[in-house]
């Protein structure tokens, strides 16, 4: 049975550690499972999360978009909807969502034209089920510029009120559709955070 599960959040929230673990939990329980991740996990689109995250990059606020939905555009018709039709299990590290939180809520893209675009350059595939891991801003780009060091990348470096629109982005969404993004507090440790996704994973599943 295939299903489509993505991790959502701020920066350093934790959840590219959950999307791993998830997945090789769900290998060893003997299901088929593609771990992927936005921006760039293609042969062809690498090189955009490169120019992306680069904070020499002077890109204008619609060539960004522009990028990340021809990186989601390559990545859905190559990857992930033929692991889908293969049945598998799919674990995507950032979607659509992120899109709409960033571009939308974060550098003010109008939210209507977004989804529209969004909506066309993923043919329409949305995820099953969405984990929205909600993390203070503080903790989460603390954490995020430790591990990159200095200011980080290109939206890392980015002032802290637009990561506060992100973050009501993520909560507006959620409030918008409760049924597919559960939001899981990135207060927790990770154990417990585990254990809630590896529920609401089962609860898809049987
Ligand atoms: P990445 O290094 O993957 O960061 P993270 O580990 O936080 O996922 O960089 C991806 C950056 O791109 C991240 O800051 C979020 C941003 N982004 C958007 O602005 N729009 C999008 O549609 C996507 C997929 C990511």
């Amino acid at each position: 049975m295939s299903l489509f599960i993505t991790f959502e959040g701020i920066e350093g929230c934790g959840k590219s550690t959950q999307a791993a673990l998830l997945a090789e939990h769900l290998r060893n329980e003997g299901h088929c499972v593609l771990l992927t991740h936005e921006p760039g996990d293609t042969p062809a689109t690498a090189w955009i999360r490169t120019l992306l995250a680069d904070p020499a990059s002077d890109l204008d606020d619609r060539a960004e978009l522009l990028l990340f939905l021809a990186d989601r555009a390559q990545h859905v018709t190559t990857i992930i909807r033929p692991a889908l039709e293969r049945g598998e299990i799919v674990v995507c590290d950032r979607y659509s969502d992120s899109t709409i939180a960033y571009q939308g809520f974060g550098r003010g893209h109008d939210l209507k034209m977004l989804e529209s675009l969004d909506r066309w350059a993923s043919q329409a595939t949305v995820p099953d089920l969405t984990m929205w891991i909600d993390t203070d801003i503080e903790t989460g780009l603390a954490r995020a510029r430790r591990r990159r060091g200095g200011d980080g990348d290109r939206f890392e470096a980015q002032p802290e009120a637009f990561h506060k629109r992100i973050r009501n982005g993520f909560a507006a969404l959620q409030s918008r559709f409760p049924e597919r993004i559960q939001r899981l507090d990135g207060g927790a440790s990770v154990e417990e955070t585990f254990t809630r996704v590896k529920d609401l994973v089962q609860s898809r599943l049987s």
